[in-house]
């Protein structure tokens, strides 16, 4: 049986933003961030703390945060991948924060610099300081799916990242299919291994839409027991350490295939649409989801 209530985490603000070529005004950013807390997104990462000389979208971060209507009841989190990113994070009172790590070696060397072990010594810290802190941490673990460097992942590598983020103090585990890759036969196969080592309760499936597999993927994850997911409305997004990968599934095509199965996410469908096509329209473009285009049609 599926789970009656997923909750979804809104990447749009984040992942959705930071590969964008053309600057988003921080204004932009925080409307976004409004209105997708009044369409009733429970959980919206708002930026990174990462570097500007890395990612320069996201340069603007401690602004971002600043400047964030909070709403009674939503999280914000942002990602930390140091203790660096950390501290700036919890200066202008983030309460939720994220690690991520890869099960790829090449893709780690790439998107943070280090190997797969110094990431994790890395995250040790960031750990204890949140813990001190009383802020939540979730755990990120990237090419679950496949590597854009290295091609197959072995599940069991993403097992073993994943349990040693989880035991490490992550509150949940998502597990990211970075490049868009996975089909359902495959997302199952490295579900099962993973709930070997880490409760299914405690995952949330992070999959991008590239070959256009992502609501697929959910459904077979909902059918393994995951009823955490992360998406991007309009499909915003691509990772920028990852060549030719398109943005996360879209909130909309995840809210509309879970209102079509009765599953709750307590998300108001029209008004996600309407700020799937006002940021598209911010951008310059139409909303890359089926969903928005179907309904903004009529
Ligand atoms: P590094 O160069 O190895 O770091 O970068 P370092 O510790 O050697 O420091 C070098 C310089 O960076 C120093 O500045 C530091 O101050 C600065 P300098 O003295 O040269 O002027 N620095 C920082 N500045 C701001 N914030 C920080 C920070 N840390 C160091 N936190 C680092 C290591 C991780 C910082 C770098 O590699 C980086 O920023 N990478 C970007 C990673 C990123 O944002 N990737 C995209 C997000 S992950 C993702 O999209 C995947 C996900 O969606 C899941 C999925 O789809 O798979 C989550
Ligand atoms: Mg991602």
């Amino acid at each position: 049986t599926l789970p009656t209530h997923v909750r979804l985490v809104e990447m749009g603000p984040r992942d959705g933003l930071q590969n964008e070529k053309q600057v988003v005004s921080t204004e932009t950013k925080v409307e976004l961030i409004a209105r997708l807390g009044a369409a009733g997104l429970p959980a919206i990462e708002a930026t990174s703390f990462v570097s500007p000389k890395w990612v320069p979208q996201m340069g603007d971060n401690a602004e971002v945060m600043r400047r964030i209507q909070r709403l009674p009841g939503v999280s914000y989190p942002v990602l930390t991948p140091n203790l660096q990113g950390f501290e700036a994070a919890l200066g202008v009172g983030a309460t939720e924060v994220a690690v991520f790590g890869a099960a790829s070696e090449s893709f780690s060397r790439k998107n943070i610099n280090c190997s797969i072990a110094d990431s994790l010594k890395r995250f040790e810290p960031v750990m204890a300081a949140a813990k001190a802190a009383g802020v939540k941490v979730r755990g990120y673990v990237s090419c679950v799916l496949g590597c854009p460097y290295e091609g197959e992942v072995d599940p069991q590598a993403v097992a073993d990242v994943a349990a040693t983020l989880y035991q490490m103090g992550c509150y949940e585990v998502s597990l990211g299919d970075t490049i868009g890759v996975g089909t359902p036969g495959k997302t199952r196969q490295m579900l099962d291994v993973v709930a070997r080592q880490v409760p299914v309760g405690k995952l949330a499936g992070h999959y991008h839409d590239t070959y256009g597999q992502a609501v697929a993927n959910i459904y077979a994850s909902l059918e393994a027991g995951v009823a955490v997911f992360d998406a991007a409305v309009a499909g915003l997004g691509g990772c920028p350490y990852a060549a030719g990968a398109s943005g996360n599934v879209a909130t909309e095509d995840v809210v509309y295939l879970m209102n079509g199965l009765g599953i709750h996410t307590g998300i108001d469908l029209d008004k996600l649409v309407d700020t799937a096509g006002w940021i598209s329209e911010r951008l310059g473009r139409s909303p890359a989801s089926k969903v928005a285009r179907a309904v903004l049609a009529k």
